[in-house]
C-alpha cells in the first residue's frame, strides 16, 4: 500500500509540555487508522497540527510525496485533507444548508450558486440531516450538529479525513448509524484517521491503532494487538491495573 500520510518526528511544545513528542507514522491510502490514548495525551495537538490549524515546533507532516507540515488550514484542506473538531464548529446564524454551501465556496471545486445548493443537500443526505437543511445552524441538536460537521468536511471532498471524537456522546441507536456512516465514508476510498474513545467503534472500523500516551507513541499495529498491548493497557488503567 502507497502511504497517503507520513508523519515525522512531529513535536508540539507549549513552554516546557511537550504536548506532541517526536511521534512518527503513517496512514496508507485507503486505510481507516484510530488515533488513540488517555485524555491529555496529544491526540487533538496532531490532529490540530495535520490539518495547519497549529504549526509544529519540530518534525515534518507529508500528504503523497508533498510536505504540507507549516502551510495554512485552507491550503491544507485545499490539498485535500479535511477534518471535524472536538468541540464542534459553524456558523450558527447561518442555516445549515448555507452552512455546507459556505464550505463548498472554499473547496477545491469553488462551487456556488444552484450547483452548491444541489451539492450541499447532497451532503446533507449522505449524513441524514437533508430534513434540517433550511433550519438555523444554532438550532440544532448537538448530535445534528456533528452531523452538519461532517457534511461540511465532506463537502472538501477529502482525500484524508481527520474525525476528532466524531462519536462522543451519541447513544447506541445513534452510534450505529455512525459507525455505518464512517465505514461508508471509507468504502469510497476516503482515507480516515480518526481520535476515538468509543472501543465499539474503533473495533468496527479501524484495521490499525497508534496508540500515544503523554505526548508519545507507545503501540503502532493491528487494532486487536496495539489494544492488548501491555502498555497500552497500563495506560489506560493506571499501574494499579496492569
Ligand atoms: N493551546 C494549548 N496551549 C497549552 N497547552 C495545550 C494547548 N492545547 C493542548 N494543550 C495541552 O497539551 C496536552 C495534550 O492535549 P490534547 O488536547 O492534544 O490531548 P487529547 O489527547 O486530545 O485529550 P482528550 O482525550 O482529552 O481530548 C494537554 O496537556 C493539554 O492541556
Ligand atoms: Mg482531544
Amino acid at each position: 500500500m502507497s502511504e497517503l500520510l507520513t508523519i515525522n518526528g512531529l513535536t508540539k511544545r507549549f513552554g516546557g509540555l511537550a504536548a506532541v513528542n517526536a511521534v512518527s507514522f503513517s496512514v496508507a491510502k485507503g486505510e481507516v487508522v484510530g488515533l488513540l490514548g488517555p485524555n491529555g495525551s496529544g491526540k487533538t495537538t496532531v490532529m490540530n497540527m495535520i490539518s495547519g490549524h497549529l504549526p509544529p515546533t519540530s518534525g515534518t507532516i507529508a500528504l503523497g510525496n508533498e510536505t504540507i507540515s507549516g502551510l495554512l488550514p485552507n491550503r491544507i484542506a485545499l490539498k485535500g485533507v479535511s477534518r471535524t473538531f472536538q468541540l464542534v464548529r459553524g456558523l450558527p446564524s447561518l442555516t445549515v444548508a448555507e452552512n455546507v454551501i459556505a464550505a463548498l465556496a472554499f473547496g477545491r471545486r469553488r462551487l456556488w450558486g444552484d450547483t452548491a445548493r444541489l451539492e450541499a443537500l447532497s451532503r446533507l443526505d449522505e449524513v441524514g440531516l437533508a430534513h434540517r437543511a433550511n433550519q438555523l445552524a444554532q438550532q440544532l441538536t448537538y448530535i445534528d450538529q456533528k452531523r452538519m460537521e461532517l457534511a461540511r468536511a465532506l463537502a472538501l471532498e477529502p482525500e484524508l479525513l481527520l474525525l476528532d471524537e466524531w462519536l462522543a456522546g451519541l447513544n447506541p441507536t445513534e452510534l450505529r448509524t455512525g459507525i455505518e456512516l464512517i465505514d461508508t465514508i471509507r468504502k469510497r476510498g476516503v482515507t480516515i484517521l480518526m481520535v476515538e474513545h468509543v472501543m465499539d467503534a474503533i473495533r468496527a472500523l479501524c484495521s490499525r491503532c497508534v496508540v500515544m500516551n503523554a505526548g508519545r507513541k507507545i503501540a503502532d499495529g493491528p487494532t486487536a494487538e496495539a489494544l492488548a498491548d501491555r502498555e497500552v493497557i497500563t495506560a489506560y488503567l493506571g499501574d494499579a491495573h496492569a
